[in-house]
């Protein structure tokens, strides 16, 4: 959703997955940026009515899941609902490492941040997060919105 111009934009495409107290979820973003090499930190643009925006803000942490050309399934499933309605997480396996948070077992790389700062960003919010862990499982190569209609 977006402009002509804005439509032209490239991004990758990843699933972040959260959690507060008893409650996790996964969700996709587009919007992903790299922000600074030394911290290492990366930054994400959540908007304000997603389910996931609450569990991120609270819960201080995300996880940055990379997905491949491979992965339109899981793109379909964590974008196209909302964790409002339905328990997203049931449908695919996690694995856990620094954080606790849930990672796609799938996902050929992940980032593990906390989040060090946040900014008010119109209808969204960007969470500026600082990369605690990060694995490249399997040498693949990110997914961009240009691959996925
Ligand atoms: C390709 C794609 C990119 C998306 N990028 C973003 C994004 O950067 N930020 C955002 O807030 N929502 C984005 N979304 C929408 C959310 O993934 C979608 O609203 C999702 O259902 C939210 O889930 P939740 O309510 O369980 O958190 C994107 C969706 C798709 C399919």
């Amino acid at each position: 959703m977006g402009t002509e111009v804005e439509n032209k934009m490239i991004s990758g495409i990843y699933l972040i997955t959260s959690k507060h107290n008893d409650k996790e979820n996964g969700m996709i973003a587009a919007w992903v940026f790299r922000l600074s090499i030394k911290p290492q930190l990366v930054g994400i643009s959540i908007g304000k009515t997603r389910y996931s925006h609450d569990i991120i803000k609270k819960g201080g942490k995300f996880v940055v899941n990379f997905l491949s050309s491979q992965d339109k399934d899981v793109i379909d499933w964590f974008g196209g609902r909302s964790g409002k309605d339905v328990d997203k997480m049931a449908k695919y396996e996690w694995l856990r490492d620094k954080t606790g948070l849930p990672i796609l077992k799938r996902a050929f790389a992940y980032m593990e941040c906390e989040i060090i700062d946040e900014k008010d960003a119109g209808d969204h919010t960007i969470f500026i997060g600082k990369v605690v862990n990060e694995k490249l499982v399997e040498n693949k190569e990110t997914i961009i919105t240009r691959e996925y209609k």
